[in-house]
């Protein structure tokens, strides 16, 4: 898996990049799918292969994007009128229609049944994998001072059917607060134009790369 310069945002109607983003994000999603390793909870990481890729296990992907909320933000936000970074009474798991040209559309769990995108033992099975993520990395963004607000994952089935977390963990896909100063360190920073973006990817790495050996 190739982790490029470029980043997009709004289905990828805005596009942008900056020098070495696929050299911070590579090493960031490394620690983190080591440190889920090490909390049992594999992935389809194997090893890295240079500063800008890494070899992965061969999966299906499964066309879900699985978005965990721990605080209100984004879309979530929007669509329900509210301020972001209200906590929400215990995490919520939504899946959404991996499908650029839909704009990646909210899908109910009968939805995801109704078109065969997973089947009722599988839907369970990725709410629960998306909540065990969540604890660990909520527990891991806590110990370097950030509020790990929302994410998307993405799984994958292997030739033996087993589930596994795939593509990339990285502030592309994140909302990561700083606890002390509320400032966003993620991708929020290039779709609102906020600046600074490189230097808030490379200040998680930094937080990580200090906690994660
Ligand atoms: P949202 O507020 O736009 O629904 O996004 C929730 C979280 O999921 C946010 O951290 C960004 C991430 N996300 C992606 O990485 N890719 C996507 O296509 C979408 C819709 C969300
Ligand atoms: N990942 C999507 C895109 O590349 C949406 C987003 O992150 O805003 O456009």
């Amino acid at each position: 898996m190739d982790f490029k310069d470029s980043l997009t945002a709004f289905n990828a109607q805005k596009k942008g990049s900056f020098p070495e983003k696929g050299k911070v994000n590579t090493q960031i999603s490394t620690l983190i799918f080591k440190h889920l390793k090490s909390s049992g909870i594999g992935s389809h990481w194997i090893e890295n292969l240079d500063d800008h890729s890494m070899v992965v296990q061969k999966v299906k992907i499964i066309p879900l994007e699985v978005v965990v909320r721990n605080r209100i933000a984004g879309s979530l936000a929007k669509k329900m009128g509210k301020e972001e970074g209200l906590l929400l009474k215990k995490p919520l798991v939504e899946f959404y229609y991996k499908d650029d040209s839909l704009n990646d559309p909210f899908l109910s769990d009968d939805q995801v049944l109704a078109f065969e995108l997973a089947d009722a033992a599988t839907i369970t099975e990725l709410k629960a994998l998306a909540l065990k993520v969540d604890q660990v990395l909520l527990q891991l963004f806590n110990s370097i001072k950030i509020d790990l607000i929302d994410f998307k994952l993405e799984f994958g089935t292997v030739k033996s059917g087993q589930v596994v977390l795939a593509d990339e963990i990285t502030p592309d896909g994140c909302r990561l607060w700083d606890q002390q100063t509320g400032e966003k360190l993620d991708k929020d920073r290039f779709r609102r134009d906020l600046g600074m973006v490189k230097e808030s990817y490379l200040e998680i790495l930094n937080r990580l790369k200090g906690i994660i050996k």
